[in-house]
C-alpha cells in the first residue's frame, strides 16, 4: 500500500551544547544538552513509501547529504519492518547553505513524515530517538520552546522543558559567512574528543551546567540563562581550539560580534552570545530588545545579514500538498 505523510519542524540553538558522542552508531551523545527551538527557521519533509519504486528517490535542498537521508530511511524501514522504497522531498523555508544549521530541523521533519508514512505512530520520546539517528541535535527539534536531550540509556531522546509560549525569548542571528563549513560537527566532535586535553574538562563543565540551566529556565531568569549559555559555548570552543591540531570555527567578525555583545551588556542591555560549529553568532535577548540588538550587530564589520527569531513549536504534520507550495 502506498502512503504519504508530510511534516514541518524548526531549527534549534543549544544553550548547553552537545559536543561529543559515545562510541558506536546512532549519534548517542556523551552528555546531555539543552536548546531552544526557533520559529524563523523551519524545514518541511514529504515522504511517500511506494512498492512500485525500486530505489529511494531523494530530492533535497542543495548542499544536503542524500546518503545520510538514505541511511535514515533504512532506520525507519527497520523500525517499521518494511522494505518498501520511498520518495522524499525536503525543503527549507530559509536559505540553505547560508550558515544556518538545517540538519536539526531537516531530520526532525523527516523523522515525523517518514515514520507516519511507514505506518508508525511514535510518541514524542520515540520520535526524538529516531530523529537523533539522522542528527544528534534533531532529537531536540521534535519539541518546541525549551528542550533537553538526555544522555542516558541505549536509545537516548530529548524531553520538553517549557513550551514556546511559557517564556517568550528572542534570538538575533548574525550571519558572518554563508559558505559550507570546512569541518562538520561530527568530525569536529570526534577530533576534539580524541585529541583535546580539555575534552574531559568540557564534559565536567556540561555536567555542572545542565542542572544550573534547568533551574535558570524554570525561574525564567534571563541573566542566569544567558551567562550560562555564553560560558558553556566558550568552553566548547575552548576545548575545540585546544584540539591537536587546533580547530577554530570563528572568523574575525565572530570575535567582533562577541565584543559588541559584551559592550551592549556593559551598557545595560541583557544580551548573551552563543556560537555553534561555525562562525555565526546568535544573541539571546528579551523580545522587546531584539530589533535594537539586530541593528547594532548589523553594523559590525564582516556581518552579512541578521535575522530575528522567537521561539517556535515542535515537529508537526502538515498537508502533503503544503510541501510542494513552499519555495526552496
Ligand atoms: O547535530 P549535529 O551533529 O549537527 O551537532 C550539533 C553540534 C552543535 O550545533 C555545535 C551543538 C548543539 O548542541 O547543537
Amino acid at each position: 500500500m502506498e502512503r504519504t505523510s508530510a511534516a514541518r519542524a524548526h531549527a534549534n540553538i543549544a544553550l548547553i551544547k552537545y559536543w561529543g558522542k559515545r562510541d558506536g552508531p546512532g549519534n548517542r551523545p556523551a552528555a546531555g544538552s539543552i536548546s531552544i527551538t526557533l520559529d524563523a527557521l523551519a524545514s518541511n519533509a514529504r515522504v511517500r513509501f511506494d512498492p512500485a519504486l525500486d530505489r529511494d528517490e531523494i530530492r533535497l535542498p542543495d548542499g544536503a547529504d542524500a546518503a545520510r537521508v538514505a541511511a535514515f530511511l533504512d532506520a525507519v524501514r527497520a523500525r517499521a519492518g518494511i522494505g518498501t522504497r520511498a520518495e522524499v522531498l525536503s525543503r527549507n523555508d530559509f536559505p540553505t547553505g547560508a550558515g544556518l544549521a538545517s540538519s536539526a530541523s531537516g531530520f526532525a521533519a523527516l523523522a515525523l513524515a517518514a515514520s507516519r508514512a511507514a505506518g508508525l505512530d511514535l510518541d514524542g520520546a520515540a520520535l526524538s530517538a529516531l530523529a537523533r539517528r539522522g542528527s544528534g541535535s534533531a532529537a531536540r527539534s521534535i519539541f518546541g520552546g525549551f528542550a533537553e536531550m538526555r544522555a542516558e540509556g541505549d536509545d537516548p531522546h530529548a524531553v520538553p522543558l517549557l513550551d514556546a509560549g511559557e517564556w517568550p525569548l528572542s534570538v538575533v542571528i548574525a550571519i558572518v559567512d554563508s559558505g559550507v563549513k570546512a569541518v562538520g560537527s561530527g568530525e569536529g566532535m570526534r577530533h576534539t574528543a580524541s585529541t583535546s586535553p580539555y575534552y574531559a574538562a568540557w564534559l565536567d563543565t556540561v555536567a555542572a551546567d545542565l542542572p544550573a540551566m534547568r533551574a535558570a529556565i524554570e525561574a525564567r531568569d534571563l541573566t542566569a540563562v544567558g551567562e550560562l549559555a555564553e560560558a558553556n559555548c566558550l568552553a566548547m570552543h575552548g576545548a575545540t581550539l585546544a584540539a591537536r591540531p587546533g580547530l577554530a570555527y570563528w572568523r574575525p567578525a565572530t570575535l567582533a560580534l562577541l565584543e559588541t555583545i559584551r559592550d551592549l551588556r556593559a551598557g545595560g542591555l541583557p544580551v548573551y552570545a552563543t556560537i555553534d560549529a561555525g562562525p555565526q553568532v546568535k544573541a539571546l535577548c528579551a523580545p522587546e530588545d531584539a530589533d535594537r540588538i539586530a541593528a547594532e550587530l548589523a553594523k559590525v564589520s564582516g556581518v552579512k545579514t541578521t535575522r530575528v527569531s522567537g521561539l517556535g513549536p515542535g515537529a508537526h504534520t502538515v498537508e502533503p500538498d503544503a510541501v510542494y507550495c513552499l519555495k526552496s
